[in-house]
């Protein structure tokens, strides 16, 4: 029986089939089946359709078909233990619906969010493009969220055991002088759900976000944060790790200058990175035009020199989470080889699937293993 399929550039390719003795090559070849399939629709009915799919196939164990074996590879970060390295970035699910479901494919941390205080519609559609040649996302999303108190009703229902992280961001109408109140008020109610937060300010789709990286008034929300974070802490009974995620497009003096910051307010990780506004690598796509964040595959050699500089700049004072444009093994090993101690995929999963997560792993605990 012949099935007609696409390759990693979404060109159709005739697979000849016979029995599938690798449960691996089978996972990639049933998610590469359901992967064209989805792309047939519109982007965003794509996603919620696999987030009811991943949401109720976790229920019935029918993840684990297009999942793989992931194996474990402990790791210690942030004073949390993650059974492997390899999280899912912020975005895929921004209010904690799916993360049950999403964890059973064997993910070692899941981000969800960017959550903000009040829920909010985001951009007018459409704002979601597939550049499948390039293996690239555009989007200008722009925090479509139900808000954080339907988050914290999800999270409370937890059932996933890996690490959890909760991104926070600020509503689109919060002016930028008062994020912080925004920051804080997610911060809170998090606070007690989370193993750790992330503080994001680098998304391209909230005008004036990423203006908050910059010297005194990035030195002010830190601040500002690091009291909060004590003082919930001590409430808690709980020390839960505050991260930064930050953009791609920034000099390496603006980088230096974070790093500097970062370490000065004693914050917990670095995130590198969000979207880029750059569009190398997609000059010439009919969606290049589109406003937005560029993600995946023309994202990782950036992301990959920015951890590099900050790792430098850092010199182990706090670790880094990679992230942008990892689409196999050897990307998600470069990461780890430019100073990450651990990375988190979205667009290469949509792209590459589940599958992703156990090469991922495999390429960074073979990387250990050379490296002693
Ligand atoms: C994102 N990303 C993102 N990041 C974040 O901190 N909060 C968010 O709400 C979102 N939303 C979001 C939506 C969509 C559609 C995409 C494609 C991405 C950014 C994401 O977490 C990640 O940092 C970048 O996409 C780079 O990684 P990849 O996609 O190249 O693996």
């Amino acid at each position: 029986m012949l099935c007609f399929l696409a390759d990693d550039f979404g060109r159709p390719f005739r697979y000849s089939w016979r029995p599938l003795k690798s449960p691996s090559l089978s996972a990639v070849l049933i998610y590469s089946l359901i992967r064209n399939l989805l792309f047939l629709l519109p982007p965003e009915i794509a996603h919620d359709f696999s987030m009811f799919s991943i949401r109720n196939g976790g229920r019935l164990k029918f993840t684990n078909l297009v999942g793989g074996r992931v194996k474990s590879c402990p790791t210690e970060v942030m004073g949390l233990k993650f059974d492997n390295p390899v999280g899912l970035a912020a975005g895929l699910d921004k209010n904690g619906d799916y993360f049950d479901g999403l964890g059973s494919l064997g993910f070692g941390f899941v981000e969800i969010g960017t959550i903000t205080p009040r829920p909010q519609p985001g951009n007018p559609k459409p704002r979601l493009f597939r550049l499948p040649q390039q293996q690239a996302i555009i989007n200008r999303m722009g925090f479509n969220n139900s808000g954080v108190d339907h988050l914290v009703e999800q999270v409370k229902k937890r059932k996933y055991k890996g690490v959890l992280g909760i991104n926070i961001g600020k509503n689109f109408d919060t002016p930028v002088e008062n994020a912080v109140d925004d920051y804080l008020i997610c911060m809170a109610k998090v606070y007690e759900y989370a193993d750790y937060i992330t503080v994001n300010l680098s998304s391209p789709n909230t005008p004036g976000l990423r203006d908050l990286q910059f010297g005194e008034t990035l030195k002010a929300l830190l601040s500002r944060l690091k009291q909060e974070q004590a003082d919930l802490a001590h409430r808690h009974g709980r020390y839960v790790p505050l991260a930064v995620k930050i953009a791609p497009d920034l000099t390496t003096k603006e980088i230096n200058e974070i790093a500097a910051i970062l370490v000065e307010q004693k914050i917990d990780a670095v995130i590198a990175t969000n979207t880029t506004l750059s569009r190398e690598g997609v000059e010439g796509h009919p969606h290049a035009g589109e406003a937005g964040g560029l993600s995946g595959a023309p994202l990782a050699g950036r992301s990959t020199e920015v951890i590099r500089i900050i790792s430098k700049a850092l010199d182990g004072a706090l670790p880094i989470i990679g992230v942008g444009g990892i689409c196999s093994g050897s990307d998600a090993a470069d990461k780890i080889a430019a100073g990450a101690s651990l990375v988190q995929v979205y667009s290469g999963f949509i792209y590459r699937g589940p599958g992703l997560i156990a090469q991922s792993v495999n390429a960074i605990s073979g990387l250990s293993r050379d490296t002693g």
